[in-house]
């Protein structure tokens, strides 16, 4: 390859990791924006802000701003991988000042559901945030609404999780973030190792009989990867609800999310032969897609995807403290992506395909991935889906809805997309408070 030919196959590379990318961290709504985007922006206006370094912990620096107790736990999993979690521990242990004040309040009974009464511990809950992501999406968005917070002035002990990869878990005993077999999972791995690892190790610490779960987006496929392939752990979980759940892919509308899982072979192809299995969705490769794709003859992609991307940041500047790519956002394997992308392509909800009969036969013992049993997700479920998500369609959810076995509500959130979940506004109105009424009439005992 000349190194023209390859400078093109980088760049060919980078456009096409972020359109991926950013389908997934841009929320379309159509023509409705609140920032108009005209032939004088340009990337630099839009990226201007420095990023905070990339190993700061956020999610302690914003549970401690907010005034709740915050716990760093840190455990190794059986193929060597660190994970951190985050705790904002039993609130009957840390009765906050906040929370002393709120509760004389009783007979409102929206203060009643998230304070009161006074010195009920609930249970013990996990969050799993979604793909790209960290614990920092359930406090980002403040005490009056992230779910974290909310979670605990309602009684709950809320654990973060943190899976292999991001941020906050870039450490193997034996592997260097560097080498690339570090990089060598997908979601089959964080739901089938990290996640037990997770489960076991905060029901070893609490002693909870069983825990509450939440995840997002990724958060959930994780979920369902465990229960199908280690029944037991339905045992282990009391109640599940899931925020934009993705199992069943491949229906969406949305043209830059087609046109990525379209791109997925040629995509994992590019990747190998230049030997990236980390995406880092840095500023750099973000503001070069932007100056490359906004130059190219994809022009109203590009427009589509700035106005989406500037609409949901500039909107929350005034009240959320980071920048969702520069500071919020981490890194993920090239594989687990891929994954992701043939999630769409197939419409089946299965293990990776290693696109070669010799590799697939000697993982799998036959020559296509296995679909995962979702027969054997057993535990009950609440499902959350937004009308306007534009990865996961309503035919996806609907679908997912009718084949699990124990599904106990299904909510349709209007005005709400994808990511919406953890950034939109007013989220403890929109969603977070039904989260704690569909737990708290479900109680443990
Ligand atoms: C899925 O799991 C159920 C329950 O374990 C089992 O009865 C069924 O045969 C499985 N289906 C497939 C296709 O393996
Ligand atoms: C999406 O767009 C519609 C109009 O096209 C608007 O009514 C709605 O409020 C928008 N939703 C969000 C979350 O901005």
């Amino acid at each position: 390859m000349s190194s023209k030919l390859l400078t093109k196959a980088v760049v060919r590379g980078l456009i096409l990791v972020q359109f991926v990318l950013l389908s997934h961290t841009v929320a379309f709504n159509g023509t409705h924006n609140k920032v108009a985007i005209d032939a004088t922006t340009t990337p630099a206006t839009v990226w201007k802000r420095t990023p905070i370094e990339y190993d700061r912990d956020l999610v302690i620096e914003l549970i401690e701003a907010a005034d709740y107790p915050i716990e760093k736990h840190v455990l190794t999993t059986s193929d060597g991988y660190i994970l951190k979690l985050h705790r904002i521990p039993d609130p009957m242990q840390f009765p906050s000042a906040e929370q002393g004040t709120n509760t004389k309040d009783t007979d409102d009974p929206d203060e009643q559901l998230r304070f009161g009464p006074m010195k009920t511990f609930r249970g013990t809950v996990l969050l799993v945030p979604g793909l790209f992501s960290t614990a920092v999406d359930f406090v980002v968005t403040g005490p009056e609404n992230g779910l974290a917070f909310v979670l605990a002035d309602a009684g709950y002990d809320v654990w973060l999780a943190n899976v292999r990869g991001s941020r906050f878990s870039r450490k193997n005993v034996k592997m260097n973030v560097a080498d690339s077999e570090f990089w060598d999972f997908s979601f089959h791995e964080i739901g089938t190792i990290d996640l037990p690892a997770i489960i076991d190790y905060i029901v070893r610490e609490t002693n909870a009989p069983k825990i509450f779960y939440v995840g997002h987006n990724q958060g959930m496929t994780d979920l369902f990867v465990l229960l199908s392939s280690k029944p037991r752990y339905n045992r282990k979980i009391h109640h599940a609800i899931g925020l934009a759940s993705i199992a069943y892919l491949g229906t969406t509308e949305n043209r830059v999310v087609r046109r990525a899982a379209e791109m997925t072979d040629k995509l994992y192809g590019t990747l190998r032969a230049l030997n990236i299995h980390e995406l880092k969705p840095s500023p750099d490769i973000v503001r070069l897609l932007s100056g490359v794709v906004c130059a190219s003859d994809m022009n109203e992609l590009c427009g589509e995807m700035l106005r989406g991307f500037l609409g949901m940041t500039v909107d929350r500047s005034r009240t959320l403290l980071p920048n969702i790519v520069d500071d919020l956002l981490t890194s993920v394997s090239t594989r687990q992506l891929i994954h992701f992308g043939q999630l769409m392509q197939t419409k089946k909800f299965q293990q990776f395909d290693y696109r070669n009969y010799a590799i697939n036969t000697q993982k799998y013992g036959q020559a296509k991935p296995p679909e995962y049993n979702l027969t054997r997700v057993r535990l009950p479920v609440s499902l959350f889906h937004g009308v306007n998500d534009f990865i996961t369609s309503t035919k996806d959810a609907v679908r997912l809805k009718d084949e699990l076995k124990n599904v106990k509500n299904f909510l349709e959130i209007p005005d709400m997309n994808h990511i919406g979940f953890v950034y939109a506004d007013r989220l403890y109105a929109r969603v977070n408070r039904k989260i704690i009424e569909i737990f708290n009439e479900n109680p443990l005992a």
